[in-house]
C-alpha cells in the first residue's frame, strides 16, 4: 500500500467548499438570493460562456481539460431552470464575437466587449423568469497593472447599461464579480441591485462551490480582505502608483483599513472584513481579561437567522497613539466557527500576548530606536464581524513604555521623503506628514563583519550527500570536497523546462551538473504556481482557486486540508515546491497580482500563508513565499525601487512572511525583479540574511524570481552579479538555460578569484541549497524510499500526462528534423523535446506534399509547450514536394515542440531551422 493516496473525490470537494466559502456576500435585499427551487433564471453578461478560473502570467497558467463554470453547474442543477432562449442569444453573439485572447503574454484584455441588450429582449427575459444574474468578469496578472479605467477597474457603459435595464425590468437581481481582486462598486449605489455577490476566480470548480451558494445548499461566510473605497482616488496609495523607477510609500502603515478607519470613515462603501450572510448572527462577550500581557477572550456566537451558516469573528487593536501614532484598528486575530444551526451558539476563545501588537520604533522617538514598543496609554481591544462594526470590548493599559523586542536597524531608506501620521483634532485624526528616519549605518561594512569564515577545501573524499543524512559527516565536511566551479554551478537554477526535473516546470535546483550528481545531490524541482501546478507541456493539473479567494474563507483549517492535497499533486508530479503562495501586500487595487495575493492586511496573510504550507508539510513538501519582499506594482517591476520606511516594511510588507517562517516554519522564499530603498531584493543582505535568516530564524532556501537583476549600492543592477546575490544569502539564481556552462557569464567565479566574494560566502548557500534537498522528494528517491502516489478519482482526461523519454535534440542553425512517415492523420499530432544550441528568432521551414485537390487546406499548427505558435496551412501539391517558411522565436534553451495535424491528407518529409537573431539573456 502506498503511504500516500490523492483522492482527486476529497480534493474537488474541498476545492468546492473552499470557493463556497470564499466567495463574499456585499448585498442581498428582499432575499434575493439564494435562488428559490424551481424558479427560471436568466443569466445576462457574456462572461457566462467564458469564465475566468484565475487572473493570467504565471499564476495562471494551469493546464485544465475544463472549468465548471457557474453556468455549467446551473445546467447541471435539477432545482434551477435556465431562460434557455436568453442563453441561445448570448452563444450566437459570442460566437460571432469571440472571445479575444490578445496575442500572448500580457496582451489579453482585461475584459471582453459585452453585448448590448436592446430592451425587448430584456422584456421578454423579465416577463418569462423570476430572477435575473448578470456575470461581470475581469482578469488581470502578471506584467500589467489594472488601470482605473472602464473594462478595468470599472465597468464599462455597456456593461452599466445591462446592470441598469436588468434591474429595472427585473424585480429580483443579483450580480456577481468573477474578477482577481475588487473594482470599482460605485455602479452599486447608481442602479441598485438587489444582490452583490464577489465570486472572485475559483479555479476549475469554480462553477460547482458557486453554485452552493447561489442554491442556498451553502450559506455565504466569506468576508472582504480589502476595504472597497468610494473611488479609486480614495485609496492613499494611488498617487504614487505606477510611476516608472520609483514608487513612494507615503501612506507607511497606513495600508487599506488602517488609513481608512484612521482618516477616512466616509470614504469607504464596504470595509475590510465585511460579508453578509443569509442567517444572521449575534456576537456575545463572554469573557475578557487580560492578566499579566495575556489577553483572554471568550466569544459566543449565536445564530438568530433561519439558516444554518458559519461566521467570522474578528478581534482588533486600537493601540494608544504614543509619539510613533498608530491606525485606529490593526487585526490581531480571528477565528471562523463552524456550521450553526438556527438557534445554537458556538463559542470560540482567543488567547494573544499583548506584546503581539507593538509598533516598531524606527528613528528612535520612543528613545528606544530599532525596538518593537508598546507606549503608554489605554489599548482598547475591539470584537465584531467586520472592521467598521467591531465593538469595543475590553481596554487596558499600558503604565510605562515597555520594549518588546530590541532589533537592529535594517532596510531603512536612503531617500528623504516624508510619511503619513495621525494628528489628534476633535473629531478624530487628521493626516499630518512627519520625516522618515532615514539609514545610519554603513551596511557594506557591517556585511563585512558578518562574513562566514572562508571554509576550506578538501577535494573528493568520497562522501555522498547520503552521509550527511545518515549523520556520517557534517553538510559542512561535506561540501568542502566541492571546488569553486561546482559550487558555482549549484547556485544557478536551470530552467524553464529543465530536462532534470519533471517536464514543463519552472526550474531544476541543486544537482544541476554530472559532477553534482555524483556526489549523490539530486536536482529538485519547482513549479509555478500559486493556482495550481503548472507544466508547460500541457499536462493537466489541479487549478485552484485564487488568493483573494482563499484569504476570504477566513478559514485556515480547511486551507490546511486543500493545501495538503496540493502538497499530494506536488509529489505526484515529483515537485518539491511550489512556487507560492504569493503573499505580497494588497497596497494598491490597480496591482496585476493581486488576484495570486491574499490582503491588504499582513496578519491574515501571514495566517492564510501559514495555513498553506501547514497543509503542504504535512506530506513532506513545500510552497515558495514570494515576492519578498514589496512587489506591489507589475509596471516596470525589474527596475522599480520602492521607497519605504523601516517600520512599515516591519509592520506591513514584511509581516506576513515573517508569520509564515515563524508559524509554519516556511523553508523558501522566491525575492522580487525589483528594487526596495534602493537595493534590489536578490543582492539585499539585510533582508535575506539579517531580518529573514538572523531574526526569524529562517532555515532554508532563497531563490530569485526569473531572471532577476542584482546590484551592489549605487551601482546599476545586472543579471550576472551573482556575487552581490550570494553575499546576500539569496542562494539560487533562477533561471539560466544550462547550469553548468555559466551562459550568463555571472560573476561568481571572478569575484571569488578578485575576493570580492568569499568560497565560505559560496559554501553558506551551497548548504542552504542542499538543507532543502535533503528534505525533498527529490531525496527521498535517492535514498531509495518509496513514496509513489496512489491517485483515485481522477477523470480520466485530467490524468492524461506527457509522455517524454527523456532525450532531447539538439537543434542549431541549420538543422532539420526528420517528419518522413510520421502519422499526419486528422487529430494527431507529432511532438519532441528540443535543446537549442542558440535562442533567438528562427525561421522554421515544413516541407510536405499531398495529392489532395488545390482547394484542400490541410493546417498543422505548430506547438512551443503548450502555446499555440504559429499554423501553416498546406494545399494539395500535386503529389510535389513543397515548403512553408514561419518566424518563430525561442527563449529557452529547452522547449517541447509538437505538431498538430488539423486535417489528414499530407505526408510530411522535414522541419528545418535557420536563425535569423542570435538572442542572450545577459545581455536582455
Ligand atoms: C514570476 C514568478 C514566477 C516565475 C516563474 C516570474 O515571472 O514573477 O512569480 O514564479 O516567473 O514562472
Amino acid at each position: 500500500m502506498s503511504k500516500y493516496t490523492l483522492d482527486f473525490n476529497h480534493y474537488r470537494e474541498l476545492a468546492r467548499s473552499a470557493i463556497a466559502e470564499g466567495a463574499v456576500l456585499l448585498k442581498n435585499d428582499n432575499q434575493t438570493l439564494p435562488i428559490k427551487k424551481g424558479i427560471t433564471v436568466s443569466v445576462f453578461g457574456r462572461n457566462q460562456l467564458a469564465y475566468y478560473k484565475s487572473g493570467t502570467g504565471s499564476g495562471g497558467m494551469v493546464n485544465v481539460t475544463h472549468v465548471t463554470t457557474p453556468l455549467d453547474a446551473l445546467k447541471d442543477c435539477a432545482d434551477v431552470l435556465l431562460n434557455e432562449s436568453l442563453l441561445h442569444t448570448y452563444e450566437a453573439w459570442v460566437a460571432a464575437n469571440p472571445f479575444d485572447k490578445g496575442d500572448g503574454w500580457a496582451s489579453e484584455p482585461w475584459s471582453q466587449k459585452e453585448m448590448p441588450l436592446d430592451d425587448a429582449l430584456i422584456a421578454d427575459a423579465a416577463a418569462n423568469s423570476h430572477l435575473a444574474l448578470i456575470m461581470i468578469g475581469r482578469t488581470a496578472g502578471e506584467d500589467r497593472d489594472n488601470t482605473a479605467d472602464p473594462g478595468s477597474y470599472t465597468l464599462t457603459d455597456t456593461e452599466k447599461e445591462m446592470i441598469e435595464k436588468v434591474c429595472k425590468a427585473f424585480a429580483k437581481t443579483a450580480v456577481i464579480l468573477n474578477v482577481g481582486n475588487i473594482i470599482d462598486m460605485q455602479w452599486v449605489l447608481e442602479y441598485n441591485p438587489g444582490a452583490v455577490l464577489y465570486a472572485w476566480q475559483g479555479g476549475m470548480e469554480s462553477g460547482a462551490g458557486l453554485l452552493d451558494v447561489l442554491t442556498g445548499k451553502v450559506t455565504p461566510s466569506g468576508k472582504l480582505t480589502d476595504t472597497i473605497a468610494r473611488s479609486i482616488e480614495d485609496y492613499p496609495s494611488t498617487v504614487n502608483f505606477g510611476h516608472e523607477d520609483t514608487d513612494i510609500y507615503q501612506e507607511d502603515v497606513y495600508v487599506g483599513y488602517r488609513y481608512f478607519e484612521t482618516f477616512a470613515k466616509d470614504k469607504v462603501l464596504y470595509p475590510f472584513g465585511y460579508g453578509l450572510s443569509y442567517t444572521t448572527f449575534s456576537t456575545d462577550v463572554l469573557a475578557a481579561s487580560e492578566t499579566d500581557g495575556q489577553i483572554e477572550l471568550s466569544i459566543q456566537v449565536l445564530n438568530t437567522g433561519e439558516f444554518s451558516g458559519k461566521e467570522v469573528v474578528q478581534v482588533y487593536v486600537e493601540k494608544a497613539q504614543g509619539v510613533l501614532g498608530n491606525p485606529a484598528r490593526s487585526l490581531v486575530a480571528f477565528a471562523k466557527t463552524n456550521s450553526i444551526q438556527p438557534g445554537k451558539s458556538e463559542t470560540l476563545s482567543f488567547s494573544m500576548p499583548v506584546s503581539d501588537f507593538a509598533s516598531y520604533d524606527d528613528g528612535g522617538k520612543t528613545g528606544n530606536k530599532s525596538c518593537y514598543v508598546l507606549e503608554p496609554g489605554t489599548h482598547r481591544i475591539y470584537v465584531g464581524t467586520d472592521v467598521r462594526t467591531a465593538s469595543p470590548c475590553m481596554e487596558y493599559s499600558v503604565e510605562t513604555l515597555q520594549v518588546v523586542k530590541r532589533l537592529s536597524e535594517n532596510m531603512a531608506p536612503v531617500t528623504a521623503f516624508t510619511r503619513i501620521k495621525p494628528k489628534t483634532s476633535q473629531s478624530g485624526y487628521s493626516v499630518s506628514y512627519e520625516d522618515v528616519p532615514l539609514r545610519t549605518v554603513d551596511i557594506h561594512q557591517r556585511r563585512q563583519g558578518e562574513c562566514p569564515k572562508s571554509g576550506g577545501c578538501t577535494g573528493d573524499k568520497g562522501y555522498k550527500l547520503a552521509d550527511v543524512y545518515n549523520s556520517k559527516v557534517s553538510l559542512e565536511s561535506f561540501l568542502e570536497q566541492l571546488s569553486d566551479a561546482d559550487l558555482a554551478c549549484m547556485v544557478r537554477g536551470e530552467g524553464m523546462n529543465s530536462p532534470k526535473v519533471t517536464p514543463g516546470t519552472a526550474a531544476a535546483f541543486g544537482g544541476v551538473s554530472d559532477r553534482l550528481n555524483d556526489f549523490g545531490i539530486p536536482a529538485a524541482c519547482c513549479s509555478d504556481g500559486p493556482s495550481g501546478i503548472r507544466m508547460d507541456t500541457g499536462t493537466k493539473a489541479f487549478s485552484l482557486p485564487n488568493g483573494t479567494l482563499l484569504a476570504c474563507t477566513f478559514n485556515e483549517p480547511l486551507l490546511e486540508d486543500l493545501f495538503e492535497m496540493v502538497g499530494l499533486e506536488l509529489r505526484k508530479n515529483q515537485v518539491d515546491t511550489l512556487l507560492g503562495p504569493g503573499i505580497n501586500i494588497h497596497r494598491n487595487p490597480l496591482n496585476g497580482r493581486n488576484f495570486e495575493y491574499f490582503s491588504e492586511d499582513p496578519y491574515v496573510t501571514g495566517k492564510i500563508a501559514a495555513a498553506q504550507l501547514r497543509g503542504m508539510h504535512r506530506v513532506g513538501v513545500t510552497g515558495t513565499l514570494k515576492h519578498f519582499s514589496c512587489n506591489n506594482q507589475e509596471f516596470h517591476r525589474h527596475d522599480l525601487n520602492s521607497i519605504v520606511s523601516e517600520r512599515a516594511l516591519r509592520e506591513i510588507y514584511l509581516k506576513g512572511f515573517e508569520m509564515a517562517v515563524k508559524e509554519a516554519r516556511a523553508y523558501s522564499i522566491m525575492t522580487t525583479y525589483g528594487a526596495v530603498n534602493g537595493l534590489w531584493t536578490a543582492g539585499n543582505f539585510d533582508q535575506n540574511t539579517r531580518i529573514l535568516r538572523d531574526e526569524w530564524g529562517f532555515r532554508g532556501v532563497v531563490m530569485t524570481d526569473w531572471w532577476a537583476k542584482m546590484n551592489d549600492e549605487g551601482h546599476a543592477p545586472a543579471k550576472n552579479n551573482t556575487a552581490a546575490m550570494i553575499r546576500a544569502q539569496n542562494d539560487l539564481y533562477m533561471v539560466v538555460p544550462e547550469s553548468v556552462v555559466n551562459p550568463f557569464d555571472d560573476n561568481t567565479l571572478s569575484s571569488i578569484e578578485d575576493s570580492s566574494l568569499t568560497r565560505g560566502e559560496l559554501l553558506r548557500s551551497a548548504a542552504n541549497i542542499c538543507s532543502f534537498i535533503l528534505r525533498s522528494p527529490a531525496f527521498e528517491r535517492v535514498l531509495g524510499v518509496d513514496n509513489a502516489v496512489e491517485v483515485i478519482g481522477q477523470v480520466q482526461e485530467d490524468a492524461q500526462e506527457f509522455v517524454f523519454n527523456g532525450e532531447y535534440r539538439t537543434i542549431g542553425d541549420g538543422e532539420s528534423v526528420d517528419l518522413l512517415g510520421i502519422d499526419t492523420s486528422t487529430g494527431s499530432s507529432y511532438m519532441f523535446a528540443a535543446a537549442l544550441a542558440q535562442s533567438g528568432l528562427y525561421e522554421i521551414t515544413i516541407t510536405a506534399r499531398s495529392s489532395a485537390s488545390e482547394l484542400a487546406q490541410m493546417p498543422v499548427t505548430l506547438f512551443q509547450n503548450v502555446d499555440r505558435s504559429t499554423t501553416f496551412t498546406f494545399n494539395g501539391s500535386g503529389g510535389e514536394w513543397v515548403a512553408q517558411t514561419k518566424q518563430m522565436f525561442f527563449f529557452n534553451k529547452y522547449v517541447y515542440l509538437k505538431l498538430y495535424f488539423g486535417l489528414a491528407g499530407l505526408e510530411t518529409k522535414d522541419l528545418q531551422f535557420k536563425l535569423i537573431e542570435p538572442f542572450s539573456m545577459k545581455d536582455s
